[in-house]
């Protein structure tokens, strides 16, 4: 069965400054093996991606390595609310940390928060990381300064509603869950390990879990917040927060189809024609992923293309397999392999030059 290439507005590429993790040539292999042909990678780079010249290394490294289509967010900085507009059309968009996560881009100061949702333009995208009150916060600024904002990974029965609740009142928010979010909960740390279980926002409850089932029709896409962090990292003495997804989403969403709990119109919506229109994306031409939805097997991170060699779904039973992808006419995934070579995949926003 052939169905479109999947976006994945909300990924972790770690290159530069993580490459150890992952880079762009691994990050994007495993985009194409989890049939995902349009990665946004999020500035949370070392350094960060926050001026003219971190973004114009960041997308020339991607632009030679990446192997699928991709685009580069700017991240909001305490010093430059003032300046960072003016990247808007060579991004995916612009990221704000409002709480802390992996990273140095967390913004303090309300002020600075208000300043960027003024400045940065409506037509391009503004992601926030906000949980809990600072969403709150976060779709108020919407409202005031009349201009859309996407909610990263939301994960509580109290952030689902709360974004019904603003929906209902046509305040411009749209909002991603990740995977793990819907597929795992607190009730998995003890199999998963508690240092490798560290994601931001944290596994929530179970009741949490199913607010977000119930309330899908509110969940605009599916992202899988992509965060590769080595094993010797998350089973240390600081484990960072994050879980490679990139290989896994499909293959659960198409189990969820299986077992009756999703359709894949919901899915290729939320994955696929909701994304391009937030994030203003250009349909790729001759880009399709061939799924075999009724493929039994098991899910091990031995078989990965990321870079981190773990996954929080490892011996996982999946009902559903990508089989093949095609990006721009031509064969780039096949039988477990990536044929797409280093620097095929092409930016969807125009160069920085
Ligand atoms: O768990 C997370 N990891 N959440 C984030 O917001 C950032 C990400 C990362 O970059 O590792
Ligand atoms: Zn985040
Ligand atoms: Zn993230």
């Amino acid at each position: 069965m052939r169905i479109p290439g999947l976006i994945d507005p909300h990924v972790h590429m770690r290159e530069p400054g993580g490459e150890h993790k992952e880079d762009w040539n691994t990050g994007t292999s495993a985009a194409l093996a989890g049939g995902v042909t349009l990665v946004m990678a999020m500035p949370n780079t070392k350094p960060p991606v926050t001026d003219t010249v971190t973004l114009k290394a960041a997308l020339a490294a991607a632009s030679s390595k990446a192997r699928c289509d991709f685009a580069g967010y700017a991240g909001a900085g305490a010093g430059n609310t003032s300046t960072v507009a003016g990247l808007a059309p060579y991004t995916a968009g612009l990221k704000m940390y409002l709480d802390q996560t992996f990273g140095d881009l967390k913004l303090n100061d309300m002020g600075d928060w208000l300043a960027h949702f003024q400045n940065w333009p409506a037509s391009s995208p503004l992601c926030v990381h906000a949980e809990g009150p600072s969403l709150a916060t976060a779709i108020l600024l919407a409202e005031l300064t009349n201009r859309p904002v996407h909610l990263c990974h939301i994960s509580l029965r109290s952030e689902i509603l709360l974004i019904k609740a603003a929906k209902q009142k046509d305040i411009p928010v749209t909002c991603e869950v990740t995977p793990h979010h819907l597929f795992l909960s607190q009730d998995d740390i003890p199999v998963i390990g508690p240092g490798r279980s560290e994601v931001r926002p944290r596994l929530a409850g179970r009741a949490d879990v199913q607010a977000l089932w119930d309330n899908l029709a509110y969940i605009d896409c599916f992202a899988t917040d992509h965060a590769p962090h080595t094993l010797a990292e998350k089973d240390g003495e600081n484990p960072p927060p994050g879980f490679p997804g990139l290989e896994s989403a499909l293959p659960l969403y198409l189990t969820a189809v299986a077992e009756g709990r999703l359709t894949l119109d919901d899915i290729l919506l939320r994955c696929v024609t909701n994304p391009r229109r937030i994030f203003h994306l250009p349909e790729q031409a001759d880009t399709y992923v061939e799924i075999d939805p009724s493929a039994r097997w098991t899910f091990s991170a031995a078989h990965t293309y990321t870079r981190c060699d773990w996954s929080p779904f490892e011996g996982y039973k999946m009902t559903g397999r990508v089989m093949a992808v095609t990006l721009h006419g031509k064969t780039v995934y096949s039988d477990g392999q990536v044929l797409a070579s280093p620097g095929y995949g092409r930016n969807v926003r125009p160069p920085l030059t």
